[in-house]
């Protein structure tokens, strides 16, 4: 099965062609076409990502991805069929609020003869939903023209199914997964532990009560003055402290509800526990910075691998996954990696490679290809900024 997936729940349109084939204890996808583009370029000037230009970015930039995919995929046809017109009509209400979306659609459409595609997966949330109404309202545009299945993606679930993923060469691979499975879920939007018990069943195991733990990251960067998206660049300052002579940071920061009994998390006191200590040593120097961003990010792990271990106990699981886009973090997948290996050796540890931790259109497709298999295709997808998986 050939699915064509849409992206475009945050700061990055993408758009992945994949043919997966097998069931959902061992599946394989190999990577036909991949277009991506980042707007964090654009974001970075405003601190963080705004709704309405987000939208605005993809709008702009659907087209030209669709087309660098199917090029890539070689699925590109001259197509010489006039479209009807009540096929037109309908397109462009659907492309109405888009200014230039739907002049763009037709231009490029009208000339490409619809691809062997079976099904288009498209993101329906969580995210940002004026970014994701746009992925959905075209993807709705190519499944009425080509007369193709269309299923809504859960965007976490993209992240759980892409990290179970191996990547072998060629392919991506999905097998030999113990059940159950535990996601820890960490990105600038999200903090949550998710059981999957069964093949696509989620039971929620704990959650943040307050901030996500990448926006604690993105907000501390802020309170240091590093530019927008913060987590790599504390992860960059961290890791430089922990090369240097200074064997124990002068700092120390709480790990909030790092011994409460409950696989919830807490991350806005820790925040405001370095802007406290900022106030009071508004100078510190280059050295104290790094080992202040050393200091945050052990407390992050300290927490994030507390909570874990408890949640392994209580769901019984088989295999760890991690994903979202704080699992590029390379502390994290340390200490993960560490304490999986002296703490819980018969359980597997599965971290996506780093090109399938942030945002992409390669998960989408792949739990798009598990939606489609089950026949979940829906004949009308709305957007859901909260959308949950449990
Ligand atoms: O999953 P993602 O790409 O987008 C969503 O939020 O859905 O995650 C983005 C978040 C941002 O908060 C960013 O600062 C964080 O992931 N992030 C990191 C690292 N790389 C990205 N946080 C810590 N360390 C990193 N290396
Ligand atoms: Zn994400």
């Amino acid at each position: 099965m050939k699915v064509l997936a849409i992206e475009t729940s945050c700061d990055e349109t993408a758009i992945a062609i994949v043919e997966a084939e097998g069931d959902e204890q061992s599946a394989q996808f190999r990577v036909l076409g991949n277009a991506l583009l980042s707007q964090i370029d654009i974001h970075r000037e405003y601190g963080g990502v705004f709704p309405a230009l987000a939208k605005r970015e993809h709008a702009k930039n659907l087209v030209p991805i669709l087309e660098a995919a199917l090029e890539e995929a070689e699925l590109l046809r001259e197509d010489t069929q006039a479209m009807p017109e009540e096929t037109r009509a309908a397109i462009s209400e659907l492309l109405a609020r888009e200014p230039g979306l739907a002049e763009q659609f037709f231009d490029f459409v009208s000339e490409c003869e619809p691809p062997a595609i079976d099904a288009i997966a498209v993101t329906a949330g969580p995210g940002l939903e004026p970014a994701l109404w746009v992925g959905i309202n075209f993807a709705k545009a190519l499944a009425l023209l080509w007369e193709k299945p269309i299923v809504a993606v859960n965007h976490m679930e993209g992240h759980i199914l892409s990290a179970l993923a191996e990547n072998n060469s060629e392919t991506l691979e999905i097998k030999n997964v113990e059940l159950p499975v535990l996601a820890l879920l960490i990105s600038g939007g999200h903090t949550e532990l998710v059981a999957m018990n069964d093949w696509l069943e989620y039971k929620l195991v704990g959650q943040t009560r307050d901030d996500a733990v990448g926006e604690a990251f993105d907000k501390v960067a802020r309170m240091l003055a590093l530019p927008y998206p913060g987590g790599p660049e504390i992860s960059r300052l961290a890791e430089e402290a922990r090369t240097s002579d200074v064997l124990a940071s002068p700092f120390t920061l709480p790990r909030p509800m790092m011994h409460d009994g409950t696989c919830d998390f807490s991350f806005a006191g820790l925040k405001t526990a370095v802007l406290y200590l900022l106030k009071n040593r508004p100078e510190l120097t280059g050295e104290e910075r790094k080992h202040l961003a050393r200091e945050f990010e052990d407390a992050v792990a300290d927490v994030l691998w507390k909570k874990t271990a408890r949640a392994l106990e209580e769901t019984g699981a088989q295999t760890l996954v991690i994903g979202g886009g704080v699992s590029a973090n390379a502390h994290i997948r340390r200490i993960f990696t560490h304490k999986m290996k002296s703490d819980y050796p018969s359980i597997s540890l599965r971290i996506p490679s780093a090109a399938l931790t942030t945002d992409n259109a390669i998960m989408i497709a792949l739990a798009g290809f598990y939606r489609a298999r089950r026949k979940m295709a829906v004949p009308d997808i709305t957007a859901n900024g909260n959308l949950s998986l449990a």
